[in-house]
């Protein structure tokens, strides 16, 4: 083990996805298929049931998505007590989920088919909670989900309050099925840790959220932003990479622990990002991100990764910008879902060892004789 974590260590077996020499397959499905052909609906029951539904269950689990979207009164109530200005919405997301475990009867139920129901409750609500919060902070009120949209438009439907338009669910659809499932990333394997020891549902993605949050995973698609708007101008890429380089500051979306030679996901978000140039008339977050990504890669071999050109591409569907991770969250549930009934299956404690290094065995120092 290194100081910076559990390089190439196996932490646990799975078949949900896999990272194979730079290439990014979901139960042995490559994502530049389903990228193309598939709707998130779709993977969601591919990752959950590691088959491709037929028309009937494909219909089933939407139906079953529709029915449990809408939020109870009391999460509602709940979030317009908070600092509206202030919470980020990860810790939003990350207390809602907490509560809406305190008003499930089913919570701490252990058996597959509670679980399958508490997994359908919980993706269903996850597009909601977030939908609401970015507009229970604007002084709108939550906008209820429609039965007759499918998940990604339904999740901009209520955000926006409008049927967004076909490119903008394209584009949403793209971005979750891209986000979904990534082997045993930071917050993939906290939740297996927590429900390994046979805690719930709630527990395991409540600990995913918070592990999420942070800039060096999910959260820096909206880091992302934050440097581009910095930049401001394709003019002025060169000197403020340059400058992050020469202080050894970290530029957020680049770089991977497993991706070497590059991160499958990012073409498909850079081509997106381009692609709703043409719906806003807005190129320069594309063309400065561009440019971002010349200038670094031509100083350091560290390709874009997922958050890189997500950014521009969620800027252009007119998200706040602090939404960003929590679009990632509303995604990554039905990875970690898939982790979660693959753990509870396996049924074992996860608990690595640290190798330690610290003072040999010494005898205690009595208060009196302490320098
Ligand atoms: C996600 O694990 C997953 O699968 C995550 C994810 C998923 O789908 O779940 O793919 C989603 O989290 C993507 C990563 C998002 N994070 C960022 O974009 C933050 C910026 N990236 C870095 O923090 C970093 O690249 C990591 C955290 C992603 C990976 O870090 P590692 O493997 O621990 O590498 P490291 O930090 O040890 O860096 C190795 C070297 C260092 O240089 P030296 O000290 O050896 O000279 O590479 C440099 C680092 O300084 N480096 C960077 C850099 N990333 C690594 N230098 C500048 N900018 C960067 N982004």
């Amino acid at each position: 083990m290194t100081a910076s974590g559990l390089e190439g260590v196996v932490a646990t077996t799975s078949s949900i996805s896999s990272i194979i020499d730079d290439t990014l397959t979901y139960v042995g499905y490559n994502i530049d298929d389903l990228t193309v052909h598939a709707s998130f609906e779709e993977v969601i029951y591919l990752l959950w049931h590691l088959e491709l539904p037929t028309k009937e269950q494909l219909q089933e689990l939407k139906q079953q998505l529709a029915d449990h979207m809408e939020l109870p009164p009391e999460i509602i109530e709940s979030m317009k007590k908070y600092p509206l200005d202030k919470v980020h919405p990860m810790t939003v997301l990350r207390t809602a989920v907490s509560s809406l475990g305190a008003f499930d009867d089913e919570a701490d139920v252990m058996n597959e088919e509670a679980n399958y129901r508490k997994a359908i409750r919980l993706q269903a609500k996850m597009p909601a909670i977030v939908a609401a919060f970015a507009r229970i902070r604007k002084g709108l009120e939550p906008v209820a989900p429609r039965k007759d949209l499918g998940f990604a438009a339904n999740f901009m439907y209520m955000i926006k309050g409008e049927e967004p338009a076909d490119i903008e669910v394209e584009a949403m659809n793209k971005a979750l099925i891209l986000h979904a499932d990534h082997e045993l990333n930071a917050s993939t394997f906290t939740a297996r840790v927590c429900v390994a020891t046979l805690s719930d549902i709630y527990s395991g993605i409540t600990a995913a959220i918070g592990a999420l949050k942070g800039p060096l995973h999910g959260g820096a698609n909206e880091q992302v932003m934050k440097m581009l708007t910095e930049i401001g101008s394709v003019d002025k890429v060169e000197s403020y990479v340059k400058d992050k380089l020469e202080k050894k500051e970290k530029i957020m979306g680049f770089g991977h622990r497993v991706y070497r030679k590059g991160d499958p996901r990012a073409k498909h978000l850079k081509e997106m990002s381009k692609k709703l140039t043409e719906l806003t008339g807005e190129p320069e977050w594309y063309n400065i991100s561009v440019k971002v990504e010349e200038t670094f890669t031509s100083e350091k071999p560290l390709p874009p990764n997922v958050d890189f050109y997500s950014a521009s591409v969620y800027h252009s569907l007119g998200f706040d910008h602090d939404i960003f991770t929590p679009i990632f969250a509303v995604s990554r549930t039905s990875g970690w879902l898939a982790h979660i009934f693959e753990q509870y299956a396996n049924n074992r404690l996860i608990r690595p060892r640290a190798e330690y290094t610290g003072p040999s065995m010494r005898s205690y120092i009595p208060m009196d004789e302490r320098k």
